[in-house]
């Protein structure tokens, strides 16, 4: 059984005088001990699917579809049943997780906290073991428990984050921009540090970014998202090597190390579409090379281009499957 499959997921804002489209016709599956990486510029809908998924959205999204996590809906879940998932099966660390964090009490004491609200009842000594045995892992010392916030690094903000996201060896951990505010250095080695703990904690990961780099190098499977739907997703070796979608190669011409040569900056011209209107053919259409009229008036449905054994697909129908304009 999949470890997480999203089936034909919709969510749309509804607000007074109209709907944002922010996730379409998603589907997309995670076997145990993958890292998927969800790319695409911003506003197209990533963190709105990860959330949608945890049920984690304000109450205007309306979320269709399923996703089942070992096979159990997690959208049909009540909050008390979502309460226990969430951090204890499923975790998740966002750019600043660590906002929430008082300003007036020490690191220790609120995760003690934390864990406190799961665990009724468990011995401050053994929090604290577990918490140090955390840190050591990402590469904190000890003498970070009796820190205010004020006196921490983004670096370091980040591994608390992820050491307390370990907290109750969740069985799958959902990274949403976690290393995207950080300089370059510290990036990578916190980047090093999570491929690390993939193994140790036999977890799967869900890595949400726009930054392609960061999905090429931490990731086995990509879901490739514009404007609110996937418009390719596969194995990285071959979606990030071989992109057939002209969204994917445009995306990878936009990243210099892809290319090699830093002048190149092709990107993509133009600009998301607006998200308040279902677009009638392809939503990348507008900004496509290869568009013809075709992709202007029939939406592309995502179809399988891998062959058996091989899942890649592609929503395009100029590169999609065979070649019909
Ligand atoms: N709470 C909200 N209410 C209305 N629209 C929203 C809300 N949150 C996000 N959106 C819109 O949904 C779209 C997708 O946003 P988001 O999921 O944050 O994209 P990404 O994570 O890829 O940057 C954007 O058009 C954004 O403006
Ligand atoms: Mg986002």
């Amino acid at each position: 059984m999949a470890l997480l499959e999203i089936k034909d997921l919709n969510i749309t804002y509804q607000m007074k005088n109209e709907s944002v489209y922010a996730v379409q016709d998603a589907s997309f599956t995670m076997e145990q001990g993958d890292a998927v990486g969800i790319v695409g510029e911003s506003g197209s809908g990533k963190s709105t699917l990860a959330m949608g998924v945890l049920q984690l959205l304000p109450k205007t999204a309306l979320i269709e579809g399923q996703a089942l996590f070992e096979g159990r809906d997690l959208l049909t879940l009540s909050p008390e049943e979502l309460s226990k998932v969430r951090w204890r099966e499923i975790s998740v660390v966002f750019q600043k997780s660590m906002n929430a964090l008082s300003p007036v009490h020490r690191i220790g004491r609120q995760i003690e906290d934390v864990y406190l609200v799961h665990f009724p009842g468990t011995p401050k000594k053994e929090i604290r073991e577990r918490i140090y045995e955390l840190l050591k892992v990402v590469n904190l010392n000890e003498r970070v428990y009796e820190l205010f916030p004020h006196e921490l690094s983004g670096g370091m903000m980040q591994r608390i984050s992820i050491a307390l996201s370990l907290l109750f060896n969740p069985k799958l951990l959902v990274m949403d921009e976690a290393t995207t505010a950080l300089d370059v250095v510290t990036q990578s080695q916190i980047l090093n540090e999570i491929m690390q703990l993939q193994d140790k904690f036999n977890l799967t990961r869900l890595m949400i970014t726009h930054d392609v780099s960061v999905v090429a190098s931490t990731c086995n499977k990509v879901v490739v998202m514009y404007a609110g739907r996937i418009m390719e997703t596969g194995a990285v070796t071959d979606v990030l090597v071989s992109p057939r979608h002209p969204y994917t190669q445009g995306l990878l011409r936009s990243f210099p190390s892809f290319e090699g040569e830093k002048t190149d900056l092709r990107g993509i011209p133009g600009s998301l579409p607006d998200l308040t209107h279902k677009a009638e053919g392809c939503v990348f259409a507008p900004r496509c090379p290869y568009a013809t009229d075709r992709c202007r008036t029939q939406r592309p449905e995502i179809q399988d281009v891998g062959g058996k054994d091989r899942p890649w697909q592609v929503a395009c129908h100029m590169t999609g499957g065979e070649r019909n304009g």
